[in-house]
């Protein structure tokens, strides 16, 4: 994300794209999972490779977060300053789940139980990662009145 100053309509404009670009990410790597054929060692290195790059794209997307303005924004008023601030603490905790996946992918060769064990972890962390991104675009769009769906067409033009 480019420099531009926080709380412009343009910063607002490029969150929400940053937003849009993420979730889109997360639901290919799901589809992904939910329609690999069979469980395999090349199948497993790719859920490695894939989770990979997830795990450095979230982790890039939190550290903008933090240091971008983006929390303060959210927190415009007094209630949902707590929940920015619950929001803001479940960076720590998503990215810990995605640093021990990798991990258990990384490391050696794993079976078919091990893979599938991970399989139902990337799932399931997914959805709360899915989850999280999606109560951060309600707040931001209270807080900047913008529509995302607006911003979306207006960025395909
Ligand atoms: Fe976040
Ligand atoms: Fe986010």
């Amino acid at each position: 994300m480019r420099e531009v100053e926080p709380g412009s309509r343009e910063w607002a404009q490029s969150v929400a794209q940053e937003h849009l670009l993420l979730e889109r990410e997360i639901a290919t790597v799901r589809q992904w999972w939910q329609e690999r054929d069979e469980l395999s060692l090349p199948g497993c290195r790719e859920m490695a490779s894939r989770v990979r790059r997830l795990r450095d794209r979230v982790v890039e997307h939190f550290a903008e977060e933090q240091i971008g303005g983006f929390f303060r924004h959210l927190a415009m008023s007094e209630q949902q300053s707590r929940r920015a601030c619950q929001l803001e603490a479940q960076h720590a905790t998503l990215r810990r789940r995605l640093d021990d996946l990798l991990q258990r992918l990384e490391s050696g060769a794993p079976d078919a139980a091990t893979w599938r064990g991970a399989g139902d972890e990337l799932d399931e962390f997914l959805a709360v990662l899915q989850e999280h991104e999606a109560n951060e675009n309600r707040i931001f769009a209270q807080s900047s009145g913008l529509e995302l769906q607006a911003v979306e067409e207006a960025s395909d033009e």
